[in-house]
Formats: C-alpha cells, structure tokens, sequence
C-alpha cells in the first residue's frame, strides 16, 4: 500500500450508517478505522469490510461520549497508518418519547453521545486533519431542522449537530480543514432498535450515504458543500 493512501475515521462504522459508509470509502482505495463501543462488534464489522480490499479496515474500540477514549482511537490509527484524512462523526442513538415520560438518561445519553461525541471527534482529530488538509463529516439529520412530536431530545442534539458542525465550518476552514455535516430523512438501519425488512426498501439506504460522503471528498478543493439534506424520493 502508498503511503500517500488516505485514512479515513468513522465513529459508529460497526452497523447502519456508518458501516455504510465505509464501504464505499473502502471501494474508492481508501483505508477505514471503524469504532463502536465493544471491540468485539468493531472486529466483526471490520474482518467483513477487509473482504472488500484485505488490510483496509480496522476495528477500535471507543466510545465517543469519552474524549481520552477519542483519542486514543486517534493515536492506533497515526501509529498503524501514519495520517487521518477524513473523520466521519456519525455514532448516534435515539430515545423518541414525550417530555412527559423522557427520562433525564435519555436525554443525557443522547445529548452526550450525538452532540458531546461530535465535539469530541473533532477535538481529537484536529492535529491530524490539520496535517492533511483533512475533511470532518458530521451525520445530523433532518430532525436538526424539522422538529416533531416525541423528538425533544433527539431534535435538542442534532439541531445542535447541525449548528455546531456550521460554526465549526467556518473556524475550520482557515486551516484548510473542510467540515460538512449530512442531514438524512429515514434511512433503513436498526436505529432506535428498528428490525429492517423489505418494507424498509423505499428509504434512502447506508450505502447512499456512503455515496454521498464519497462524491463530497471528490470535490474540488475550492468548493464545499457543507449542508446536505437528502430524503427518500418516494416516500411509503
Ligand atoms: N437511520 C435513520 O433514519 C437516520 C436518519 C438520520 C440520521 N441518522 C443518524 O445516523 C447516525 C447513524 O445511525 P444509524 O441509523 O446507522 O443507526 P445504527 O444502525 O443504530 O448505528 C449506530 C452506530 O452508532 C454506534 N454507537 C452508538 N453509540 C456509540 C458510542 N457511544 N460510541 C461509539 N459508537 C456508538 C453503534 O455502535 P455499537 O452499538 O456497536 O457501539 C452503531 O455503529 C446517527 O447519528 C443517527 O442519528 C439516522
């Protein structure tokens, strides 16, 4: 492998979404370091992605509620492969209930995992990025902009995705650091403890988001595209 192939981080890359992504980064030459919170399901999910191009993924354990576990996620994948190009934040959980019954630790847990765990990517990333000219892709969603019954804690933290990864934009872009953030409808994955049948077939699926986050690192490097929403085109 050329030293100069590209490394990308993905928090949350052992199912749905981000397994996803990873995926079509792997299918573009590009190595992936996937986290979840046990290194049992980081492994499973990577020894699979290695079946795509051998040696390209890797499985770490951490969990981005935590920032010293961030960044030692960082550390193996410097170590391991010498550079961080692309960080994709995009582990994420969701409590829907009212406010009537939401507990306080659902709302902790959501506000720490999906807000508090993108800040913590970044933080941990920045150096590397910062090397690279690197790209930091948030996965938000169009609950961070349209609010709905049920959503209190889930719309508080991606509204929040959504605001911070647009500040962070501009702050970012002076050391040439790109940052994105990716605003789906309803994708087909177990989030929330979903079970994904055939009836799930008209939703966007994780491979399209896999495309989305590929044709944003092929842009040209003058233009960033740092908000996308994308829906189902023909929604059940
Ligand atoms: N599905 C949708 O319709 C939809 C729409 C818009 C946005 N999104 C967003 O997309 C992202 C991915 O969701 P998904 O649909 O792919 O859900 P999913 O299938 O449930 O996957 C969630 C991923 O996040 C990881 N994760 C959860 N908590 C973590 C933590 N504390 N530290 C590290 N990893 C953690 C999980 O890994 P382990 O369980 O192995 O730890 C898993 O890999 C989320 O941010 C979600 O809000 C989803």
């Amino acid at each position: 492998m050329s030293e100069l192939t590209k490394v990308a981080l993905i928090t949350g890359g052992s199912k749905g979404i981000g397994y996803g992504v990873a995926e079509s980064l792997i299918k573009d030459g590009i190595r992936v370091a996937i986290t979840s919170r046990t290194q049992a399901s980081a492994d499973e999910a990577a020894s699979e992605l290695n079946k795509i191009k051998e040696g390209y993924a890797l499985g770490i354990e951490s969990d981005v509620r935590n920032l010293a576990s961030q960044e030692k996620a960082v550390k193996t994948i410097i170590t391991k492969w010498g550079r961080l190009d692309y960080v994709i934040a995009n582990a994420g959980v969701g409590y829907m209930a009212p406010i009537q019954t939401l507990t306080p630790e659902q709302w902790q847990e959501t506000i720490d995992i999906n807000l508090t765990g993108t800040f913590n990517s970044i933080k941990a990333a920045y150096e590397s990025l910062k090397e690279t000219k690197g790209y930091f892709i948030t996965i938000s969603s169009l609950a961070g902009t349209n609010f709905f019954a049920n959503g209190g804690a889930y719309n508080a933290s991606k509204f929040g995705v959504v605001g911070f990864s647009q500040a962070i934009m501009i702050d970012l872009r002076k050391d040439g650091i790109k940052v994105s953030t990716i605003m789906p409808g309803s994708v087909a994955t177990e989030f929330g403890g979903h079970h994904v049948t055939d009836k799930d077939a008209w939703k966007i699926q994780p491979e399209d988001i896999g495309q989305i986050v590929s044709d944003l690192i092929k842009m040209p490097a003058r233009t960033l595209p740092s908000k996308v929403e994308v829906r189902p085109s023909m929604p059940a």
